[in-house]
């Protein structure tokens, strides 16, 4: 049975009541808590830091999913793993020695991925991928939610798929990021997604419940004689 596991996307939540709204999600039945990080550097926005992440641990148990949008990552990357964060991911051209910090994450033993924008192709994750645990492929531009689902991204899921079978890594989590909502959701599901971030799509719906309830409906789908 294939893996098909939801990550809201905290970027949409109410941070004036973070805790509850984590709360919120995590009696829905979410399964991973998904955290932006950004800069203001890689991407034009900042969001938040370890002091967040360190004070949002203390309300639940799921594990966080941090997705460094920054610079220079591997300055930070300790200091977000002591925080408790559990899977990091990270943008290749951000960082100079990828392979250094992707076996650094692991020693310290979290999840490890790379993180791939809209423009860049799967070819350039050909030597990584063996090192890897996921790969987050980013169906809208990383740096604001809300935006609108790239369709085309979803080719390259299946092109991550092939190389994965090529270099016998077929083990490697796909997680999808950006304008996830219950149409594409399902698309994204088609084509072979394991992890689905979804922030505005959960957070500013009418009931973030109900809405949990539904995508786990049809990812699960899927997941029949797979
Ligand atoms: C965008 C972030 C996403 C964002 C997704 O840079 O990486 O995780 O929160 O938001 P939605 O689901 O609203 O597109
Ligand atoms: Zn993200």
């Amino acid at each position: 049975m294939e893996i098909k596991l939801i990550a809201p996307s905290i970027l949409a939540a109410d941070f004036s009541r973070l805790g509850e709204e984590i709360k919120k999600v995590e009696e829905a039945g979410a399964d991973i808590i998904h955290i932006d990080i950004m800069d203001g550097r890689y991407v034009p926005n900042i969001t938040l830091g370890m002091p967040v992440i360190k004070s949002i641990r203390k309300v639940t148990d799921l594990p966080f999913d941090a997705h460094l949008m920054i610079m220079e990552p591997e300055k930070y990357v300790p200091e977000f793993i002591d925080a408790g964060c559990n899977m990091i991911s990270f943008h290749m051209d951000a960082c100079i020695h990828s392979h250094r910090l992707v076996e650094y994450i692991k020693s310290r033993g979290v999840k490890a991925g790379i993180a791939v924008n809209p423009a860049e192709p799967i070819h350039m994750l050909e030597e990584i991928i063996h090192f890897i645990d996921y790969v987050l492929i980013m169906s809208v531009n990383p740096g604001f939610g809300g935006q609108k689902f790239i369709p085309e991204t979803l080719n390259k899921v299946r092109k991550l798929k092939r190389l994965m079978e090529e270099t016998e890594r077929t083990d490697v989590l796909i997680e999808i990021d950006g304008g996830i909502n219950e149409h594409t959701i399902v698309e994204a599901a088609n084509a072979g997604v394991n992890i689905f971030v979804a922030g505005s799509s959960i957070f500013k719906s009418e009931n973030p419940q109900e809405t949990i309830r539904r995508f786990k409906e049809k990812v699960n789908g899927f997941t029949v004689g797979v």
